[in-house]
């Protein structure tokens, strides 16, 4: 197929653009480097730098390539950032998404992968969350996503033949096993990464946030998925788009890890003592988070091939490893 990834420079785009190409898709990538990195898509792909609100750049990229499918990547990502600027994460990620899928409408293209997320549950009712949760997001990320899967659930009602899925993921980590590409976020507020700078004295210290949680060792759990797991579930999901609807997925490897736990791995991974220090919880972090992914296995055969931390931190220290100071 001919597939156009949006965000195919930032961190799960890039990795879903090398998964595509070395499956024989040819690839198109549209990407406004905000966030994102001209350096993590391979030479050979054609690029354009273009915003999501370009609706006629997005519709002449569309036709000039005949795409079949998108790959929609690009969006903002942090809940923190969504408190303070809800307008911006409104405009960026539900507006955008509406500018992609108008210019899809005017391009008559009909096939779309959402990049959607756990935090469209909120706090959970249950653990593990499966899809028929209800969707009651806590934050203006979670919103703007939610919105963006409601819309696409009326497109495919409006339109017979407009497929789409929402790949609902949980927490993302790892790199490319070869190094070439990995994860480089500023600022960088994930776990794994922040553990591996601070084993690579690129800041000071892991700060653990709250350790008075409900749980075990009182540290929040999270459900680690390796970023080329995810990027395989997209090319299933692609492959699976049914005309008329949308189906959503969620994305987790089925099994908790609290955050000392994480960070035992990556001593373990790195050989190194790692600066750490206690702090206070951060506001809107549920205790415990973990995916029932059973419903993307029955139905497309997908199943995670990491399915333990420690070798999702050994790809992520390779790439932090080469590349301290990101691309
Ligand atoms: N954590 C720390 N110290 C840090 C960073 C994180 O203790 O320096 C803890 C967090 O409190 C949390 C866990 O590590 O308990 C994981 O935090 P991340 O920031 O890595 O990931 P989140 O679970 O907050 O975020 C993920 C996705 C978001 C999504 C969210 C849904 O990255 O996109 O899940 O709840 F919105």
């Amino acid at each position: 197929m001919n597939v156009l990834v949006a965000g195919g420079a930032g961190y799960i785009g890039s990795h879903a653009v090398r998964q595509l190409l070395a499956a024989g898709h040819r690839v198109v990538v549209v990407d406004n480097l905000f966030r994102g990195h001209r350096e993590a898509v391979p030479a050979e792909v054609p690029f354009q730098q273009i915003d999501l609100a370009d609706t006629p750049a997005l519709a002449d990229v569309l036709a000039r390539h005949a795409i079949d499918c998108v790959m929609h990547f690009a969006a903002l990502t942090y809940v923190g950032e969504s408190v303070e600027q809800p307008l911006w994460y409104y405009t960026n990620n539900t507006g955008g998404s509406i500018s992609m899928l108008r210019a899809m409408a005017q391009s008559g293209v009909k096939r779309f992968v959402l990049s959607s997320t756990a935090a469209v549950y909120g706090e959970p009712v249950e653990i593990p969350i499966t899809e028929s949760c209800p969707c009651q997001p806590i934050n203006p990320y979670g919103r703007s996503k939610q919105m963006v899967e409601r819309i696409l659930a009326d497109q495919a009602a409006a339109d017979p033949q407009f497929a789409a899925v929402a790949l609902r993921y949980f927490n993302v980590a790892g790199a490319a096993p070869d190094g070439a590409i990995g994860e480089d976020h500023k600022p960088e507020t994930h776990l794994i990464p922040a553990i591996l700078q601070a084993a690579l004295g690129r800041r000071e210290r892991l700060t653990i946030f709250g350790d008075d949680y409900p749980t075990p060792d009182g540290t929040c759990i999270r459900d680690y998925i390796h970023v080329d797991d995810l990027c395989a579930a997209h090319l299933a999901a692609m492959e699976a788009l049914r005309p008329g609807e949308l189906q959503a997925y969620n994305l987790g490897i089925g099994r908790g890890y609290s955050v000392r736990e994480v960070f035992r791995a990556a001593e373990q991974v790195t050989g190194r003592a790692i600066p750490v220090a206690m702090g206070p919880r951060r506001a809107g972090d549920p205790a415990v988070l973990f995916a029932d992914s059973q419903k993307i296995q029955r139905e497309l055969g997908w199943k995670p091939r990491y399915t333990d931390v420690v070798p999702i931190v050994e790809t992520a220290w390779k790439w932090f490893q080469a590349h301290p100071d990101g691309y």
